[in-house]
């Protein structure tokens, strides 16, 4: 019984958050926390889990009823993924599972998603089915769509293509971006934020002003689009200006809490080039982009106003096997 071990990079949402939802583009970077799952193909015909992260010490179900019945809010990726998988590609036998994540599931960097990529791919690889990127993703956002109903799958080709993408929404475009580290600071709000909730809130709202919802969308795309062009010349003064202004954006959308605003005037006070909450808001994470020098101040400003820094460093590999 071969064990395949897999790991995916969490992410972040630089700008684009939300509109993505609305088949606009966003820019994504891939960060060096990630996600392992082992998996090996069993003679018993059941899915095992253990997840020491997720809270699942053991969870075992029959391979004919997964995505039936209870399931565990910690292991419904994980099941999904592996239901999706058997129907594509049927095999004999169970599954076994081991997820360890390098980040927490509560600060919004995608555990969920890269899990899902993770599961896919080592899945893949132990039964001799090698999936393309593109095959892949697919699958992967097949499973995100069936257990939330609403998603961009941005956080899904982080996972597997990594480094910074310029993706606009449902994968149609995955571009990667030649961009070196950023200088980014994120700052964790305390409050984890619950997207498909958020979104489908958001989604009720734009009903009420559809014209008025669009127009924020339009200004999101151009900031994207200048964005783009910012990060491939390394302008981050410039693409600190477009950060603010996406996040005046999402205060618009009414997902910005009290305590990230807070974080992210600190931040910007200490001296940020830009700073704005990242993904879907509502709690999570803020992220600052920050002159090397001014690093040290900034995250003590974002510290001071409540929030916690979380040490990443941008532009991580995507999916890989690494063993
Ligand atoms: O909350 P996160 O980090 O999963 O990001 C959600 C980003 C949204 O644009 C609000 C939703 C999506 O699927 O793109």
């Amino acid at each position: 019984m071969k064990t395949i071990t897999v790991s995916a990079p969490g992410k972040l949402l630089l700008i684009g958050d939300h509109a993505v939802v609305y088949n606009r583009p966003c820019l994504v970077t891939a960060v060096d926390q990630r996600m392992w799952v082992s998996v090996s193909v069993t003679a018993q015909q059941d899915l095992e889990l253990k997840a020491k992260d997720l809270a699942i010490s053991r969870y075992k179900k029959e391979i004919k009823a997964l995505g039936t019945g209870d399931i565990p809010k910690g292991a419904t990726f994980v099941e999904i993924a592996v239901k999706n998988y058997i129907e594509k590609f049927p095999f004999q036998g169970g599954v076994s599972v081991e997820t360890t994540s390098e980040f927490s599931s509560t600060v919004g960097f995608g555990s969920s998603s890269a899990a899902t990529v993770c599961v896919l791919k080592a899945l893949s690889e132990a039964t001799g089915n090698t999936l393309d990127n593109d095959s892949l993703f697919k699958l992967a956002y097949k499973t995100v769509l069936d257990i939330q109903g609403v998603g961009s799958g941005f956080d899904i080709a982080a996972a597997i293509y990594g480094g910074v993408l310029y993706f606009v929404g449902g994968g149609k475009v995955i571009e990667p971006l030649a961009v070196s580290t950023m200088p980014l600071i994120v700052g964790y709000s305390g409050k984890k934020g619950d997207t498909p909730t958020i979104v489908k809130a958001v989604a009720e709202k734009i009903k009420t002003n559809p014209g008025i919802y669009e127009s924020i969308f339009d200004t999101s795309t151009a900031c994207v689009e200048e964005g783009k062009k910012a990060l491939l010349s390394g302008g981050f003064v410039r693409f600190g200006e477009l950060m603010n202004i996406a996040e005046g954006l999402l205060a618009g959308l009414g997902v910005e809490t009290l305590q990230l605003a807070a974080m992210n005037y600190a931040a910007r006070n200490a001296g940020a080039y830009g700073a704005k909450l990242s993904g879907a808001g509502g709690g999570d994470c803020m992220i600052a982009l920050v002159p090397y020098d001014r690093s040290n101040d900034i995250e003590k400003a974002i510290t001071q106003a409540g929030g916690t820094v979380i040490p990443v460093k941008t532009n991580a590999q995507g999916v890989r096997v690494e063993a």
